[in-house]
């Protein structure tokens, strides 16, 4: 240790710096990690997964009080919306869980080196004006919004999720550009509370990356509560004049340009890698095509010394899987087996009803061989349908040989929650079978799941 300050210093203090940093702390390592920010927790606590999650929960209050779905159960109310009330309650939320990580630093004597963090060589770095040796050095530097070429992002009329966090007036006309996960999420967040919406995606369907069957009834939903897709459609250019945008667009396969009038865009087409200003250079690092960090499958970059993981290396940009390769990394570098099965990472989008899959979707599965797919509608699901949920469906796709799991998809009130039964079932390798003759507690929406994996095999007995 002589020269060194540190056995571990992090990079970036986000669900895989601060996990990483905690977990090696934990394990007896010398730990120290750089954060730039005024508060920990990364994009996922300060302006990602925490604060869309505040507004979407106290959003589908205020639409449940609204759209009539409180009064289908005896609760009349006409509500009233209080939206600084409504940021408050968020600035909470995150005020509380980013103080949690710092306590939890203390706690676990990780030290905190604010400002940014620059590479001067494989083993040092320098954090604002100290420099420090550290025996591994870990990049978890995360993601920010990609931006769309021809289109400056103001955060008051044109918004990166960061702006449709913190919107001071609900806008007329919110004109999402993508329709993936925020899109979906921020977009739902400010329809429910009055704003007419629109989405532009310059794919035939939204939500890349789920099943086509989860992708074409979640458009059919969203649609049925309001929002309006322009499919196949791309953004040529955003002017702003007036406190007023005008989108010009046109047919992503070419044709005839027109123009949309808004009060507010959100940019929302992806998240690309933060490693600028890194001096990656000067530890001898490179990133790929995509602006990726490269590493193996124990997290070590071409560098020995070096690691990286979460939004920063390839693979699914979510919260989850840097924690868990939070936890592999610091345990790699202890000397530990640190694992993550990137096959059994799910996906969640928080909209009502939820979004969820885990594993292969149906179109990957048929590429490996054959298969069977078991689906259930949530319409026969006893939980769902007294609830007045009857949205969505599970289905269950699986080797047509083994019987084992390859995927499942759901679109569920609490699919988030459930998706979580599926992973654990496939992390164990199960077959179909092994899930329709688990007990599932009755009257619950994870029935559909058991009910799914029967019609796999056999025929489900409530449809
Ligand atoms: P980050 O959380 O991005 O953290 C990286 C940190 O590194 C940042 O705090 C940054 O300030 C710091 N940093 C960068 N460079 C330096 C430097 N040179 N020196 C010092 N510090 C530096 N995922 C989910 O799983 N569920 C969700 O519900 C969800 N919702 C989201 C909602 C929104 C609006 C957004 C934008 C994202 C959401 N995500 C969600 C994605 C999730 O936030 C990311 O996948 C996750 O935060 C990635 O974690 P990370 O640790 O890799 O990086
Ligand atoms: P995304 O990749 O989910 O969706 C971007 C969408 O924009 C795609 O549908 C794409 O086809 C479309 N698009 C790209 N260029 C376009 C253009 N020029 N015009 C119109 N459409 C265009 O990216 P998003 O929604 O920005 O989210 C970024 C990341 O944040 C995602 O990778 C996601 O994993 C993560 N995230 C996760 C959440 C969750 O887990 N619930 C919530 C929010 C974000």
């Amino acid at each position: 240790m002589a020269d060194f300050d540190f056995d571990v210093l992090v990079i970036g203090a986000g669900p895989g710096g601060y996990v990483a940093a905690i977990r090696a702390a934990q394990l007896g390592l010398k730990t120290a990690c750089a954060e730039s920010r005024e508060t920990l927790g990364g994009t996922c606590l300060n302006v990602g997964c925490i604060p869309s999650k505040a507004l979407l929960h106290a959003s589908e209050y205020f639409d449940a009080a609204a759209n009539g779905a409180m009064a289908k159960m005896g609760i009349k109310v006409t509500p009233e919306l209080d939206l600084p009330a409504m940021h408050a309650q968020r600035l909470d939320a995150v005020k509380s869980l980013t103080g949690g990580i710092e306590f939890l630093f203390k706690k676990n004597k990780v030290e905190w080196l604010k400002g940014r963090a620059s590479f001067e060589s494989a083993d040092t770095v320098k954090v604002g004006d100290r420099t420090v040796r550290a025996k591994n050095i870990v990049i978890a530097t995360g993601s920010s919004v990609t931006p769309l070429p021809g289109v400056e992002i103001d955060e008051k009329i044109v918004v990166s999720s960061t702006g449709a966090l913190e919107l001071e007036k609900v806008p007329d006309h919110l004109v999402v550009i993508g329709g993936g996960v925020i899109g979906l999420e921020l977009g739902s967040v400010w329809r429910r509370v009055g704003a007419k919406v629109t989405c532009v995606e310059f794919l035939d369907q939204i939500l890349p990356g789920f099943d086509d069957d989860v992708r074409k009834e979640a458009n059919k939903i969203f649609k049925k509560q309001g929002i309006e897709f322009r499919l196949g459609t791309k953004v040529t250019g955003v002017k702003v004049d007036g406190g007023k945008a005008t989108l010009t667009v046109e047919p992503a396969k070419g044709g005839a340009a027109e123009t949309i009038e808004a009060d507010a865009v959100l940019v929302s087409i992806g998240r690309r890698p933060n490693t600028e200003g890194l001096a990656l250079d000067k530890a001898g690092l490179q990133v790929n095509q995509r602006g990726q960090i490269e590493t193996d499958h124990e997290f070590r970059t071409s560098v020995p010394s070096v690691w990286a993981i979460g939004d920063v290396i390839p693979g699914p940009m979510l919260a989850h899987k840097a924690e868990d390769e939070g936890i592999a990394v610091a345990e790699n570098i202890a000397g530990l087996t640190g694992i993550v099965n990137h096959d059994v990472i799910p996906s969640v989008v928080y909209t009502m009803p939820e979004i969820a899959g885990v594993g292969l979707t149906e179109a990957q599965a048929r590429e490996h061989g054959d298969v069977k797919v078991g689906k259930f509608p949530m319409l026969a699901n006893s939980r769902a349908k007294t609830n007045h949920e009857p949205d969505g469906f599970v289905k269950v796709i699986a080797d047509a040989k083994t019987d084992r799991v390859l995927g499942v998809w759901m679109i569920a009130s609490v699919a988030g929650t459930m998706v979580a039964q599926a992973a654990q079932a496939m992390e164990f390798g199960a077959t179909s079978e092994d899930i329709a003759y688990t007990c599932h507690a009755h009257p619950t929406h994870s029935e559909a799941l058991k009910e799914a994996a029967m019609a796999v095999t056999g025929k489900p007995i409530h449809i």
